[in-house]
């Protein structure tokens, strides 16, 4: 079965280099109209372009592809609202959406200005929000859409000098997990990406051998499953020179305590069974949670729950 976005309308943030770039064309080859968006900046996030975003859609045209450059800043609403009309004037509906733009401010936490922190915060997650929140009624409406949100494994594991970027891009777990289950309705699926590749990011990374395994475009097909009709929902997965992987949360069985017991000095001494990975299961949902909880503490008092 061929993956085909014919009729399909899509919009990538930070389109104009690096996976972005990748995404837009791997869409637009196989058939989507889509919307470059990028606003140009440096690593950083400083300065304005529109240059790259325009050289994507010149290169969408030239292969007989349709695409549109905006250059809105992902964490502006007014640009944001701005860039989906100028979509919906143009292709009338919205089917996909890659959140992908980024910047980096690495420092040590405690080197780091809460500006910093606040600035990276402000272009994942509040950016991915927006741009997110501007299609949502519109997917809705249409009874289809398909997200992808853009984490690391910083934010998944843990990088050293990332605090701002690890702690914006593990929030995009947390937003998957809502968005699954709000849109689930309207046949909205959302995923996460979790990517290794080789752009201005992490070019210093890599011998010139090993960076060229790990291009964008061996991430970009693992993406365009996840936005295709038949896409999974709520998957973390992680993507990098060909290899693809699903990241999962688990949360292990654990000890209950009751009454008297309930001490810091117990938690320590059974510290091996409160981590003991034996048995450890996914939750679906948060009330999977608290019911288990509810459960223990109610068995060990000899309470039977209603259900
Ligand atoms: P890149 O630096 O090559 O491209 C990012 C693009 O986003 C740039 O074109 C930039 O102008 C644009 N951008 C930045 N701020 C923007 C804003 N406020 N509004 C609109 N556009 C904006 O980065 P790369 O490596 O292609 O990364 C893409 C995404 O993947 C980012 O979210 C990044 O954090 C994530 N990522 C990349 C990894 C890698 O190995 N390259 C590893 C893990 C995550």
């Amino acid at each position: 079965m061929t993956i085909r976005f014919d009729g399909k309308v899509a919009i990538v943030t930070g389109a104009g280099i690096g996976l972005g770039r990748s995404h837009a064309l791997g869409l637009a080859a196989r058939g989507a109209k889509v919307v470059v968006n990028d606003l140009g900046v440096a690593a950083d996030g400083q300065g304005r372009s529109s240059a790259e975003a325009d050289a994507v859609v010149a290169e969408i045209i030239e292969a007989g592809g349709e695409a549109m450059a905006h250059g809105a800043d992902v964490s502006n609403e007014a640009e944001v609202k701005d860039m989906v009309q100028q979509a919906m004037d143009k292709w009338g509906r919205i089917d996909i959406l890659i959140n992908n733009a980024g910047i980096l401010r690495d420092k040590t936490f405690s080197k780091m200005t809460l500006d910093d922190f606040k600035k990276v915060v402000d272009v994942h997650l509040i950016g991915t929000a927006t741009v997110t929140h501007t299609v949502w009624p519109i997917m809705r409406e249409q009874g289809y859409g398909r997200i992808v949100l853009t984490a690391s494994s910083s934010g998944l594991y843990g990088n050293f000098g990332q605090s701002n970027y690890g702690a914006a891009k593990a929030a995009m777990m947390g937003l998957m997990n809502v968005l699954h289950m709000e849109g689930a309705r309207d046949d909205i699926r959302v995923n996460t990406l979790a990517p290794t590749a080789t752009t201005r990011m992490t070019e210093e990374l890599f011998s010139p051998e090993v960076g060229e395994l790990l291009r964008p475009e061996t991430i970009t097909p693992g993406v365009l499953y996840l936005v295709s009709e038949d896409a999974p929902s709520r998957v973390i997965m992680g993507a990098g020179g060909g290899s693809f992987a699903q990241t999962r949360v688990y949360e292990t069985k654990g000890i209950t305590l009751a009454g008297d017991d309930i001490t810091p000095e117990n938690v320590a001494a059974q510290w091996d069974k409160v981590t003991d990975p034996t048995d450890q299961e996914i939750l679906t949902q948060a009330f999977e949670q608290t019911g288990k909880y509810a459960k223990n503490a109610a068995d060990l008092a000899g309470i039977k729950l209603e259900k």
